[in-house]
């Protein structure tokens, strides 16, 4: 498959909002500004399908994109910027929750960390729950760009063992500026199609070859 057509398809906070369950997804989770609505443009070359921004706390609501009408990216709400009350850090968590616990079609959960950064207290409690719920505990670190190839290898055993992560768990470090891995990503998602049986594969086009 070569990705041609991808859209935006709903966003929604609740579960009778969600546009119906047809086809695979594929959830980016992540503080607030790591990076989650740029890796989801940057991987379907779009400038900006999903909006992105500086201010942190842009992507409120679940945001659901349709690639190819075979598989979904999934822009899920940030956490951990300050100014937000316990009410909405509470409203936040019961939308995630709802979300990971009640997809069926939801077939990998993602985490981005930032490259740069030790991961923080809701980063782990996240990663801990990506993994409670069933999913691989894949990370992937954004703004790779930032860092000399050197600083990235230190600041990837740093982040394995804060999130404790298992020795085979993957871990890519990206950057959506430079694209930096992009094709590691699709090589990632193409085994997990084939890991839960969807005939999906992506194919690099010969132009884009690096
Ligand atoms: P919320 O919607 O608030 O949860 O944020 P988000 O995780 O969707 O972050 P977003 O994609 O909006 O990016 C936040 C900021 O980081 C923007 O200013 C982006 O341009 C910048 N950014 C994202 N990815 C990269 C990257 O790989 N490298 C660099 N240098 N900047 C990046
Ligand atoms: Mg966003």
């Amino acid at each position: 498959m070569k990705i041609k057509e991808s859209n935006y398809l709903a966003s929604a906070v609740w579960e009778e909002q969600y546009p119906e369950a047809t086809v695979p997804e594929i959830a980016f989770a992540g503080r607030s500004n790591v990076g989650k609505s740029s890796i989801i443009n940057m991987l379907l070359n779009r400038k900006n399908l999903a909006r992105t921004s500086g201010t942190p706390g842009k992507t409120q609501t679940i945001n659901f994109y349709d690639v190819e009408d075979q598989f979904r990216f999934v822009d899920l709400p940030g956490y951990g910027f300050a100014k937000v009350s316990k009410t909405k850090k509470k409203s936040w968590g019961k939308i995630i929750e709802t979300y990971l616990n009640r997809r069926p079609t939801l077939m990998e959960v993602i985490l981005l960390v930032d490259v740069r950064h030790k991961p923080s207290k809701e980063d782990k409690d996240m990663y801990q729950w990506i993994k409670a719920c069933g999913f691989n505990g894949i990370v992937v670190a954004t703004k790779a760009d930032k860092l000399s190839k050197g600083q990235v290898a230190k600041q990837e055993k740093i982040i394995r063992e804060e999130l404790m992560m298992d020795a085979d768990a993957t871990f890519v470090a990206i950057s959506s500026t430079s694209r930096f891995n992009k094709y590691e990503m699709w090589d990632i998602f193409n085994q997990l199609f084939e890991i839960n049986g969807f005939p999906i594969h992506f194919e690099r086009q010969v132009k884009e070859r690096k």
